[in-house]
């Protein structure tokens, strides 16, 4: 596996790799067994898998989270080599946002609902990214986790408005073995607000909006909603202590 910073490296990485089928996973590191679960699926599809690293600042509201958002590039760089990635895209934010940046894809209803509306410029900020990372790369698949239904719905409904050649294919969510997905904000959690954290998949599993609701009663939450994504889901935001857990399930046919 290559790692690489410019946008320069990538273009001339993958000439030798234009005639044969190219997939992205964009990815902003700490990787869990979620991301390594994208890795996998498009290392079974793709001759060539191309994996984007990049802690993108444009989708982060508060500046703490930014600051942070857990980073260790090494760590990332053997367990990405190990998934069969065979080229790591590690930019600077100078690389993605030169100074006099100022264009932005704004995916305007999908954007601004249940995250969008808790996260204001979140969205925007993740779907211009995205295409950046579809120019720079131009891959035939590109590879998004269930657990973040909106990002999928919001990337899915750009790549047709903007008449994007890409496919976007998406790999169910990945749980821990008490129902939690993964997320790199979880090691954020203290073993008692874990705990409480489990009301989340457990409220999730009912199916029922207003069932998930009474569960989640002890908890700060966002929203609680049926989300009429493609697949139809029961989505959910909630804080327990600092740190703002989503997740989601399917509604439609059988589990994730
Ligand atoms: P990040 O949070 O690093 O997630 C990268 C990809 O991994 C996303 O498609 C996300 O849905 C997927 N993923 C995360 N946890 C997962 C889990 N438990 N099971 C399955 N897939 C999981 O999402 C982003 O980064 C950014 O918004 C990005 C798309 C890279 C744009 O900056």
């Amino acid at each position: 596996m290559r790692t690489v910073r410019t946008i320069a490296e990538v273009r001339e990485t993958l000439e030798p790799f234009r005639g044969s089928t190219l997939a992205l996973v964009p990815t902003m590191g700490a990787f869990h067994e979620g991301h390594l679960a994208l890795f996998e699926a498009a290392r079974a599809d793709a001759d060539c898998v191309v994996a984007s690293l990049f802690v993108n600042p444009a989708q982060f509201g508060e500046r703490a989270d930014l600051n942070g958002y857990p980073r260790d590039e090494q760590h990332d760089a053997r367990l990405a080599q190990e998934a069969g990635v065979d080229l790591l895209f590690a930019p600077s934010r100078d690389e993605m946002y030169p100074p006099g940046y100022e264009t932005w894809v704004d995916v305007e209803r999908l954007g601004s609902a249940l995250e969008g509306e808790h996260r204001p410029g979140h969205f925007r900020g993740v779907a211009t990214v995205c295409l950046k990372l579809f120019n720079i790369v131009r891959p035939q698949l590109a590879y998004f986790g269930q657990k973040d239904a909106q990002q999928v719905a919001v990337i899915r409904r750009m790549a047709r408005d903007l008449d994007l050649e890409v496919e976007v294919r998406v790999v169910p969510t990945v749980r821990d073995a008490d129902g939690l997905a993964l997320s790199s904000r979880n090691r954020r959690l203290s073993p008692e607000e874990r705990e409480r954290a489990l009301a989340l998949p457990r409220a999730l599993a009912t199916r029922d909006a207003a069932r998930a609701r009474e569960l989640l009663r002890d908890l700060d939450v966002d929203y609680v909603e049926i989300a009429d994504f493609d697949p139809c889901v029961l989505a959910a935001a909630v804080r327990v202590g600092d740190t703002r857990l989503i997740d989601n399930v399917i509604l439609e046919g059988d589990d994730e």
